[in-house]
């Protein structure tokens, strides 16, 4: 089955590094263009959209919690290359903290990149989509990250579950307040995939438990994830809305035998 995103348009966020680079590499393979959006990284930003050979690609500095810097990363997109289709809300931030040693500001941080950052982007990319499907019909998609922390709950960081859990309420909101502007929206919730943030996951956690919580005995990859993302974002997915697909080895099967 081939995926084509051939003349779309994409915006990736926090796709400076691991998962997020790879999501915008596999959509710039399927052949579309891909804005590379990062927080602080730049230098690293440059190189993935070096590497988005595909379509055309361009960086765009961009905190996802604020309003300004989402709008003028929209802008940028529909700038360049004249209109907009794939959003993926993949930036996110994790720091495993005893739930007696949560402070407000580290509350604050934690929803405000995982959560409101999502918010933020779909509302702003959802006004774009909704007017081209008026204008010309075909109005784009929305890819969330979330998490198997945001399905099942998680007593290392119960700050970073609860926000993962809202974007999986907010994906299921939006698919059904955008439908009828023609646009999809979907979650991806990944296991465990190797990328810093799993370095600092495996710091306070043994490999051993790790693993033996996964069914398919292997932690993910940056690609397994990416892969879902761009048949999410593709046509062959043209009929899947309010999704969330497990990427995560089954772990979300539990541990019955
Ligand atoms: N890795 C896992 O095991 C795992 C499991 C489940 C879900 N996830 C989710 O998958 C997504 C990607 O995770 P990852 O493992 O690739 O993370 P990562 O390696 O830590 O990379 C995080 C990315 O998000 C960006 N970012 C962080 N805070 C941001 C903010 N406030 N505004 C804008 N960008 C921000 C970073 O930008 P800079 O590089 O510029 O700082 C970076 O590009 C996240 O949503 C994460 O929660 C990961």
């Amino acid at each position: 089955m081939e995926i084509s995103l051939k003349n779309k348009s994409a915006l990736v966020t926090g796709a400076s590094r691991g998962i997020g680079a790879a999501i915008a590499e596999a959509l710039s393979a399927c052949g579309a263009n891909v804005m590379v959006a990062y927080k602080s990284r730049a230098e690293d930003a440059e190189r993935v959209a070096a590497s988005c050979r595909g379509g055309d690609s361009a960086t765009v500095a961009m905190e996802v919690s604020s309003r300004d810097d989402v709008e003028r990363a929209v802008d940028a997109v529909t700038k360049r290359w004249g209109r907009f289709d794939i959003l993926v809300n993949n930036a996110g931030y994790l720091k495993q903290t005893p739930f007696a040693d949560i402070s407000d500001a580290e509350w604050a941080v934690t929803m405000d990149a995982n959560l409101r950052g999502v918010f933020l982007c779909s509302q702003v990319a959802g006004a774009v989509f909704a007017s081209q499907n008026a204008a010309e019909g075909g109005g784009g998609c929305i890819v969330n990250i979330t998490s198997v922390g945001g399905q099942m709950g998680g007593t290392k960081a119960p700050h970073y579950a609860a926000a993962k859990a809202g974007v999986i309420s907010l994906t299921k909101s939006t698919a059904k307040l955008l439908a009828p502007h023609g646009v999809r929206v979907n979650a991806i919730a990944p296991g465990f995939i190797k990328t810093d943030m799993y370095e600092h996951i495996i710091a306070n956690t043994d490999v051993s438990e790790i693993l033996a919580s996964i069914p398919l005995g292997r932690v993910g990859l940056p690609g397994d994830v990416a892969d879902a993302a761009a048949f999410l974002a593709s046509d062959r997915a043209s009929y899947i809305t309010g999704h969330v697909l497990n990427v995560n080895g089954g772990m979300y099967l539990g541990a019955g035998s």
